[in-house]
């Protein structure tokens, strides 16, 4: 039976970015028998403009019968002063929490054709392979109350609110040990357990669930002493869980280690492995339209949809070694491109990993 796939471009790169992986979603169904139909939906800002709704009832509802959904980014310097309600950023956060994403898996993987364009010395990354997974439904970006109220001396303040209940950190943990257990076994739990007690809680239960995983080595690092460590000596993470601000924000850290934010992608996963595939980078507004954008991270995505949600893991691997492959040919988008690269545009990228695939 034929596997849908909800295509959501959403804004700025998203839209350029996506092209080129439907190319190669396309090349997959031509050339290599996958069986997939795909329908293209509107997310972010677009859809703002076209409905004043960043999440249109249409897109949530292309994304609820779909098998898979295969997201570019949203956002974007025209929606910023937009209320805060209807920003771009809320169709993405809609999506994560209606289908029930709460799994977010960032790997770090350094290509040894990219460790010269790392920001960090060679022997620092080279060799890098950590996995982030990211609470992505919880936490202070779901937390209620929220908002920004006037006080009675009219000042006004602004307020979120950061919780987590046992079961969400359970769910996650899950996750995390399982990911663990499929890799070197080692995770790193990463909190504020010092100041908040919602992460006092997160340590907790973390320890309580690896009571089921002993083949596990647990350690629990501090948020700020984690963004340190990422920096200085990145090779020490194996797996890592976290909340999820604290994941947006050592995702970012990690995906530079790699030399580009332009090559990560990412999965977000309900329970029953249905998942929102998208890269980790945002709209960049700064140089979308103008074949700039790399198209990998978003390509690569397509790989762990393939993976994860739709059970064909030969695939996966085909495309994470045309990948590998363009690479090797040298071919750079700018964002990681030297001065001994052939610097090629996003269109060009895409047309490369699917003759790469066909090779
Ligand atoms: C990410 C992004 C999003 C987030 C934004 C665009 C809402 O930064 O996926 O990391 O904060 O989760
Ligand atoms: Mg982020």
């Amino acid at each position: 039976m034929s596997k849908k796939i909800a295509v959501l471009p959403g804004d700025g790169i998203g839209v350029e970015i996506v092209v080129q992986a439907v190319k190669v979603l396309d090349c997959l169904k031509s050339d290599f028998a996958l069986n997939i139909e795909m329908e293209e939906g509107l997310v972010g800002g677009a859809a703002y403009d076209d409905s004043k709704n960043p999440l249109p009832e249409a897109t949530l509802q292309l994304a609820k019968e779909s098998d898979a959904v295969l997201l570019g980014a949203v956002g974007g310097y025209k929606w910023e002063s937009l209320d805060i309600a209807v920003r771009p950023e809320k169709g993405l956060l809609g999506l994560r929490s209606e289908l029930e994403l709460f799994a977010n898996l960032r790997p770090a993987i350094l290509y040894p054709q990219l460790a010269h364009a790392s920001t960090l010395k060679e022997e620092v990354v080279s060799g890098l392979d950590i996995m982030i997974v990211r609470e992505l439904t919880g936490g202070i970006y779901f937390g209620q109350p929220r908002g920004i109220r006037t006080l009675d001396n009219n000042e006004k303040q602004g307020f979120n609110t950061l919780v987590y209940k046992e079961s969400e950190i359970e769910r996650i943990a899950h996750v995390a040990f399982e990911t663990a257990m499929k890799r070197d076994k080692r995770l790193c739990s990463v909190d504020k357990a010092n100041v908040l007690e919602c992460t006092e809680l997160w340590r907790e239960v973390i320890q309580r669930v690896a009571k089921e995983y002993k083949e596990v080595e647990l350690s629990h690092m501090y948020v700020d002493n984690a963004a340190m460590q990422l920096v200085r000596a990145p090779k020490q993470f194996d797996v890592m869980v976290t909340t999820n601000m604290f994941g947006d924000i050592l995702s970012d850290c990690a995906a530079m280690l790699t030399g580009s934010i332009g090559m990560l992608p990412s999965a977000s996963m309900d329970k029953n492995q249905k998942g929102m595939y998208e890269p980790i980078h945002g709209s960049a507004p700064d140089i979308s339209g103008q074949d700039l954008a790399n198209p990998l991270a978003t390509i690569l995505s397509v790989a762990m949809m393939l993976r994860y949600s739709l059970a064909e893991e030969s695939l996966a691997i085909k495309i994470e070694d045309a990948v590998e492959s363009v690479l090797n040919q040298g071919l750079r988008t700018p964002d990681i491109c030297t001065d001994a690269d052939t610097k090629v545009g996003t269109e060009a990228m895409g047309d490369a990993v699917v003759s790469a695939l066909r090779a």
